[in-house]
């Protein structure tokens, strides 16, 4: 169950091909590894009271099943959908399921790249996007959701007086 008193749980979702950070276009994507990515969030979460679960896969399918099977256990998702983010209303539709806050995060800036990508089908329904700023993006994004969930010790009283929606 997510949780109302220990930790808060937070699901990061890779999409397909982000396997092969540090290896793939890295003049776009930058040369940070997957596995550096996600042992960071991992360490950043236990700091701010967060327990961060990372998921990749390079199949539609399983990332829908993973979101099925993350209903009523999360209480934030970080996701990533890569290419099925200009595709994939089953992904979109998987995440409209839940009632968490919900970060969309883009290593690249996908506004500035081909014309395919300036569209993504999840913008409508998450909380907000990062887009353009590297693998610091993900690190944001968990801190904008410990803002959300209040756990972060290293959050300002006032800044957790602040509403998100
Ligand atoms: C991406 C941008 C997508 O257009 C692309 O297909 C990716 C990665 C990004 O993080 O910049 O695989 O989501």
């Amino acid at each position: 169950m997510n949780s109302e008193t220990g930790p808060k749980q937070v699901l990061v979702v890779h999409g397909p091909n982000l396997n092969m950070l540090g290896l793939r276009e890295p003049d776009t994507y930058g040369r940070t590894r997957l596995a550096d990515i996600d042992s960071k969030l991992v360490l950043s979460g236990t700091r701010w009271g967060l327990t961060v679960q990372v998921f990749q896969s390079n199949h539609e399918g399983a990332i829908v099943d993973k979101l099925h099977s993350a209903m009523g256990t999360i209480d934030g998702l970080i996701i990533n959908p890569a290419a099925y983010t200009h595709t994939s209303i089953a992904i979109r539709d998987a995440l409209a399921m839940l009632s968490v806050p919900i970060i969309e995060v883009h290593l690249s800036n996908i506004h500035k790249r081909e014309a395919f990508r300036h569209t993504s089908l999840m913008a409508a329904i998450v909380t907000g996007q990062i887009v353009g700023l590297g693998a610091d993006g993900y690190y944001l994004a968990l801190h904008a959701l410990a803002d959300i969930l209040e756990t972060s010790a290293l959050l300002a009283p006032e800044d957790k007086d602040q509403k998100h929606s």
